[in-house]
């Protein structure tokens, strides 16, 4: 099986310098890999929780599709998509919620950060905090989920949603058992060479510092004058000056080779002058930005271009989260009725139903006190009756697997009077005991048949 590898972008604001090297390309460079599967997408519903401004919105998601697109992402190859197209991730995100913790979620360090905030100004502790805010991990843990991702690549500041992904997924897994646990562990992948990129000041890269270089925008021109405006220190051209403790240098590094570093450093050292290291610090990025920019803006000069992608981005996308929903829906007991089988492992519910069309699974205590499950037929007849369990948890999951795994479910004779029904070659029924062979094989059919009837 391939890799799963998700990320996501919220759509707020114009790319930068510090998205790219920290998000976008290294989440590209893993799609290349053979053994991964890759999903991308534009985090729009994330991008409400800060941003309040729908025009801002719409430009943003468009200019970050063609950032994406233009950085190398091949469509065809990495499933793209925008998140609010996948309306199965807002009811994941619901479902989600009602097995976190609200104390796991008051440990968010972005909800913390606004309360430290409010508290500063002598605010009340959650003034200007939405739920949105406050339940945001959720939203993100649906995202990953959704598609049971095994490795989500992040910046450094996300590896806590990460840890809260990993924890709810253990939660619901844990809240309804199941043969297999319903979603994969994800983990955060952050390349520690360059997770973070510093802005013009020498702080994080980032929107709310305003220190920012764009990566498109505003072309070649525009790239220039926020190099210039990198903040150092006023040794004149002529001084030697230590690269590594220079804002330039993290973001030198992360476009040049080993080998453009090495000289960097050392022509820093003997004496160059800031404004010649920052022209250097231009052409290196304008190496691997420029040609990209022009696909770019090729790009945001076809906007209709980009919607079809993401439309067919997101069929691919619902192709995989609509059946898993479906059968998560039908997990914890929602969802339309679907007469007296559409729930066997809750025993309490069928046995209120008075219906008797369709075949039924039962679960019930036997003379020794051991659990057991029994597949009855639409008449009443008995199809198989399960192995004893000392625990009715064990029949809950076999039941479970009856409704999921139905593939991997398959009846067979057992001798000329009887037969088995295994799941992954274990036995876990027995049919009665026939007269004749005859019987037994139409015992055969009509207990496949149920079994077909219970799979979700
Ligand atoms: N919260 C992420 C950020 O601000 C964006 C995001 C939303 C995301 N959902 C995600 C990232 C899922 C990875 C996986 O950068």
């Amino acid at each position: 099986m391939k890799t799963r590898v998700l990320t996501g972008i919220t759509t707020t604001g114009t790319p930068h310098l510090g998205n790219y090297v920290g998000a976008i390309r290294p989440a590209i460079r893993a799609s290349l890999d053979a053994n991964a599967q890759a999903f991308f997408f534009l985090a729009d519903f994330h991008a409400l929780i800060k941003c309040e401004d729908p025009t801002r919105i719409a430009r943003s998601r468009t200019e970050i599709a063609a950032t994406w697109l233009a950085a190398g992402l091949d469509p065809d190859k990495v499933l793209f998509y925008r998140q609010s197209d996948i309306v199965e991730i807002p009811e994941l995100s619901w479902l989600l919620t009602c097995v976190t913790a609200k104390g796991l979620m008051n440990r968010a360090h972005a909800y913390k950060a606004s309360v430290d905030a409010n508290h500063e100004k002598g605010f009340e502790e959650d003034d200007g905090i939405t739920m949105g805010l406050f339940s945001y991990p959720i939203l993100m843990a649906a995202d990953i989920l959704m598609f049971n991702a095994h490795k989500v690549p992040v910046g450094r500041d996300q590896v806590q949603h990460l840890e809260m992904a990993r924890d709810i997924a253990q939660r619901f897994n844990h809240q309804y058992p199941s043969a297999e646990p319903w979603f994969d562990l994800p983990e955060a992948v952050v390349d520690e060479s360059v997770a973070t990129l510093t802005g013009l000041d020498g702080r994080k890269m980032s929107k709310s510092y305003h220190n920012t270089i764009p990566l498109f925008e505003g072309g070649s021109r525009a790239l220039k004058s926020a190099v210039a405006k990198i903040v150092t220190d006023s040794r004149e051209p002529g001084e030697p000056k230590d690269a590594e403790n220079s804002n330039l240098f993290p973001i030198f590094r992360a476009f040049a080779n080993e080998e453009q570093t090495q000289i960097f450093k050392h022509d820093l050292s003997q004496g160059l002058g800031w404004g010649q290291a920052k022209q250097r610090l231009v052409d290196v990025i304008e190496a691997e930005v420029a040609p990209m920019r022009e696909i770019y803006d090729q790009l945001m000069s076809r906007p209709d271009d980009v919607e079809d992608i993401l439309q067919a981005g997101a069929k691919r996308a619902r192709e995989v989260a609509t059946p898993f929903m479906a059968k998560l829906r039908a997990a914890v007991g929602i969802g339309a009725y679907q007469g007296p089988t559409a729930t066997p492992s809750n025993p309490k519910a069928k046995s209120k139903s008075k219906s008797n069309k369709g075949s039924r699974l039962v679960q019930f205590r036997d003379d020794e006190g051991q659990f057991r499950f029994k597949l009855l037929s639409s008449n009443g007849q008995t199809l198989c009756t399960s192995l004893p369990y000392g625990d009715p948890k064990q029949v809950g999951v076999i039941v479970r697997q009856l409704e999921v795994k139905y593939d991997k479910v398959t009846v067979e004779e057992e001798g000329p009077s009887t037969y088995l029904v295994l799941i992954d070659e274990q036995t876990v029924a027995q049919g009665p005991v026939f007269e004749s062979e005859s019987e037994r094989d139409a015992g055969i059919v009509a207990t496949v048949q149920a079994l077909e009837e219970l799979a979700v």
